[in-house]
């Protein structure tokens, strides 16, 4: 007989096993029984999946589980993605079962609800007050997008006489590539966004931008835009967000933090205080919640210091959706780029709810600390060199032999990476900073200890005796 793939008794029977089949692999990573990744060639992925044939749900499950990494093993300390908190997670299915398309409000009602919610919180966290507002989005890309799309719109409404080509964007160079991006998709020339030069700990030389906005002003340029890391990606570096609104204010000019990694800071008011000062005082901020909120992804909150600068970037017409009310915070898709999306804010409704902000806020503080204990137990070492001090849970690091070239150290570090991802033991990552190949590490899981960070670095020096590097 014929399954009937809508028969509730199956999908009951299914989702158990599925949920099974989850927690084991939640199990087999946390006890380190599975190694973090089983990296086979693209060539060789494809061929597997192209000749793979479906037998049942449960064993295609299992299959995709095993082929994949494991951010849940205590041995992923690589990209910034979060290992999320597994009940957290339970709510996707939530979501993706009942696909309410939260484009208007009639399409989702309690997410759109939720979601309002859960902007509030952000606003009130940063210290934003009342006026301020935002929405979620489809990751710290888009969300940097949408922003920088209303900085524009801002500033062509107040300089009506002035063009997309005068438009300059300042950004230090260390800066995620979506600035750029969101810049050039906007129109503006690859020119004018201007990437600024950084100190010795990655952090923008706010004197040089200073310099560089003036010189741009005096040839009859417009600063649309003065871009914040909090933190910058490669070695999560903050900028001083204090100078930087001072001067923007003085160039009248957008302040928007990019706080797709860091910004989640606000939760802990150590972390805020040291490094997210003034943040108050920028136009717009974005903080990913699927990075440092322990929430898979993709979920972003784009906040508007003014609630109206939510609504300037979009005025499209769409009968069939909306009508022409100008601020309506109640139909997402005004505000949003995208039109469906899913209930993005019941998870992180659920974590500020159930388990309080204190909770990110102490979870991001044990990951920096971790991060500041393997920068201690390293910087004295004659077998390394590290690249900064971490501001964050992101750390660079090269092994490094005394008297040995840059070039050689280089080769030698890759080889390194290399190896241990084919292991399979540790995830660790790479950046290239000033032509130097760095290791990277990003500390994101829960689970990961001191003693997991240890062996990682022994992992290293062996490797590194192995391969007669
Ligand atoms: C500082 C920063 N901004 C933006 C992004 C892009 O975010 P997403 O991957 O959610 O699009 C990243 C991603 O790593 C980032 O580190």
């Amino acid at each position: 007989m014929k399954e009937d793939h809508f028969d509730i008794s199956l999908f009951r029977s299914k989702g158990y096993q599925i949920i099974d089949d989850l927690a084991n692999y939640l199990e087999s990573s946390y006890k380190k029984y599975r190694p973090v990744l089983s990296l086979v060639s693209p060539e060789e992925e494809y061929k597997f999946w192209e000749n793979y044939s479906i037998t049942d749900l449960k064993s295609f499950n299992t299959d995709l589980i095993e082929r994949s990494i494991s951010l849940h093993h205590p041995n992923y300390i690589g990209h910034q993605v979060s290992a999320p908190l597994p009940e957290i997670a339970l709510l996707g299915l939530t979501s993706e079962l009942l696909n309410n398309g939260m484009g208007i409000y009639e399409m989702g009602a309690a997410g759109t609800a939720i979601e309002q919610n859960v902007i509030r919180q952000f606003c009130n966290s940063i210290g934003y007050d009342s006026n301020s507002s935002g929405f979620l989005t489809s990751g710290g890309t888009l969300a940097n997008l949408t922003a920088l799309l209303a900085a524009r719109s801002y500033c062509l409404a107040k300089h009506p006489e002035s063009s997309i080509e005068n438009l300059y964007i300042l950004v230090s160079e260390q800066a995620h590539f979506c600035i750029e991006r969101a810049g050039i998709t906007m129109g503006l020339p690859q020119t004018n966004i201007v990437k600024i030069a950084v100190d010795d700990q990655y952090r923008i030389d706010t004197l040089e931008l200073h310099k560089r906005a003036n010189a741009i002003i005096q040839s009859g340029g417009l600063i649309m835009s003065v871009v914040a890391c909090a933190c910058s990606t490669a070695t999560g570096s903050y900028d001083d967000i204090v100078v930087l609104s001072k001067i923007s204010k003085e160039l009248d000019s957008w302040l928007h933090v990019d706080g797709a990694h860091g910004g989640a800071a606000i939760f802990s008011e150590k972390l805020k205080s040291n490094l997210l000062q003034s943040v108050e005082q920028a136009d717009s901020i974005i903080i990913d919640a699927h990075k440092m909120m322990l929430t898979p992804a993709l979920c972003t909150a784009v906040l508007f210091k003014k609630s109206e600068n939510s609504y300037i970037s979009f005025k499209q017409k769409a009968d069939y959706l909306f009508d022409q009310i100008s601020q309506d915070p109640n139909n997402l898709a005004k505000r949003t780029y995208e039109t469906t999306k899913y209930m993005m804010g019941i998870k992180v409704y659920y974590l500020f709810k159930k388990l309080g902000v204190k909770y990110i806020g102490d979870y991001i503080e044990r990951q920096t600390d971790l991060t500041l204990q393997l920068f201690d137990l390293i910087n004295d070492s004659p077998n390394f060199e590290v690249a900064h001090r971490p501001m964050s849970n992101i750390l660079c690091f090269r092994y490094w032999i005394k008297d040995a070239t840059d070039e050689k150290l280089n080769r030698i570090n890759q080889t390194i990476r290399n190896t241990i991802i084919d292991s399979g033991k540790f995830y660790i990552v790479s950046t290239w900073l000033n032509d130097i190949y760095y290791l990277r590490v990003t500390i994101m899981n829960v689970l990961t200890t001191i003693k997991d960070v240890k062996s990682m670095i022994h992992e290293i020096e062996e490797i590194a005796i192995r391969t007669s590097c």
